[in-house]
């Protein structure tokens, strides 16, 4: 029998049969459970995504309001796990500050009965009610300010700039907010995702597969590129210096961040949704330099690659978002992050209904059966 031929990066091997979301990289279509995210985005809620990733359909106003109330219970951290973030190193990353956190989360949390749905429920929806609440404790932290407790009657976004800054959210911000969690709520089998599931795998919590999860999100090829995107438009500062930085870039054969997609070879639907959220947004709030900036870049980018399928994808538009909400660049891959957990609880859940142990083979290039060679000969 021939061995398998190698395919670097599994790039288009399915990992697995799931029914959580769907991509037409060619047409630019993402859709959650089958319904397209243009209609998500402009009429669900954060929660109410959250809800139909986890169970299939869109939640009644029955199973909306009894969700949301489990999610505001769910959010109350243990004091135990409010004491372990503030004794974070403030230097460290916010990614890895989540990433560490919701392992802690499963250290307070009760024991996960992966047999038993209400327990696998109640666990999910406990990551889910609590990253947001995470991550703004880490940066009220590294800040050296005191931890604002979540408030009741606030949405997921809401909470969150609530619990960031411990004053009343503004309405846009709030709104604006919520739909950016939306378009990140799930994006079928990206490394996170896959990393999630071959944690879970192992038959771990959601807790532990979402952490590990967190920490394939943060590299700069992935959920990391929003950082980096608008300090590379910091860096380009003026739109008469786009060309010569693209060439430059081009020269040294590095990437530009926020272009370019395993499977879209099209604008990513989301970056088009993103731009539409920041071009509201902008004309709420007044735009910035840097937006037009973007748009700059975005022409001399597809004109010169989009030949080869590579465009804006979701991390372009998004930072620019963050910013003018007045978000810290650091912390826009968290916000990836808290929005994610929701596709990665219904991808850990999936996984779990038919669970077979990821252990994939390798094509070995090394030596083989060696003399030993004792430490005085070597
Ligand atoms: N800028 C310039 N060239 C690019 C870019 C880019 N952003 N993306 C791909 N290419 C080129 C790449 O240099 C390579 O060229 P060559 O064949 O001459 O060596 C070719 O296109 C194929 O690139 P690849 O990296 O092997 O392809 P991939 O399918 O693994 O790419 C990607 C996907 C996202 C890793 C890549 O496009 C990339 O690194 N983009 C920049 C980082 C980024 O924006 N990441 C966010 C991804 S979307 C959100 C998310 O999933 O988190």
């Amino acid at each position: 029998m021939s061995s398998p031929e190698l395919v670097p990066g599994l790039a288009g091997i399915p990992a697995a049969e799931s029914s959580v979301s769907f991509i037409d990289g060619q047409a630019g279509v993402l859709e959650y459970r089958g319904y397209p995210i243009e209609e998500l985005s402009a009429h669900s809620t954060y929660e109410e995504v959250a809800w139909l990733l986890l169970y299939g359909e869109l939640p009644t106003a029955e199973e909306l309001k009894a969700f949301t109330a489990d999610l505001e219970r769910l959010r109350v951290l243990p004091e135990a796990l409010v004491s372990m973030v503030k004794a974070f190193p403030r230097t460290g990353h916010p990614m890895q500050a989540l990433q560490a956190s919701l392992a802690g989360l499963g250290m307070v949390a009760p024991k996960v009965d992966l047999k038993d749905a209400a327990s696998r429920d109640e666990a999910t929806r406990r990551v889910i009610a609590a990253t947001p609440v995470l991550v703004a404790l880490f940066e009220r932290v590294r800040a050296g300010k005191e931890y604002v407790a979540p408030r009741e009657g606030l949405g997921t976004a809401a909470n969150f700039l609530w619990c960031l800054d411990g004053e009343e959210p503004d309405e846009v911000a709030a709104k604006t907010l919520d739909c950016a969690l939306v378009l990140h709520a799930e994006h079928t089998m990206n490394a996170s995702t896959f990393a999630c599931r071959v944690v879970a795998s192992t038959e771990n919590d959601p807790y532990t597969s979402c952490s590990g999860a967190v920490g394939a999100l943060f590299g700069p090829l992935h959920g990391g590129a929003n950082e980096r995107v608008l300090n590379q438009l910091g860096t380009i500062g003026d739109l008469s210096n786009v060309e010569a930085w693209f060439e430059g870039k081009s020269e040294r054969k590095e990437k530009v961040m926020g272009f370019g997609h395993r499977v879209y070879k099209t604008k990513d639907p989301r970056a088009k949704n993103l731009q539409l959220l920041a071009n509201e947004m902008f004309g709420k709030l007044g735009s910035t330099p840097k937006y037009d900036i973007a748009l700059k870049l975005e022409q001399v980018v597809t004109e010169k690659l989009g030949s080869r399928g590579i465009y804006p994808n979701v991390d372009f538009f998004s930072g620019l978002v963050y910013e003018k909400l007045g978000l810290a660049t650091d912390v826009f891959t968290p916000i990836f992050a808290m929005a994610r957990v929701a596709g990665y609880c219904a991808h850990w859940s999936e996984q779990m209904l038919d669970n077979k142990l990821f252990r994939p083979g390798q094509i070995y290039k090394g030596k083989r059966q060696r003399a030993y060679v004792s430490i005085d000969k070597r």
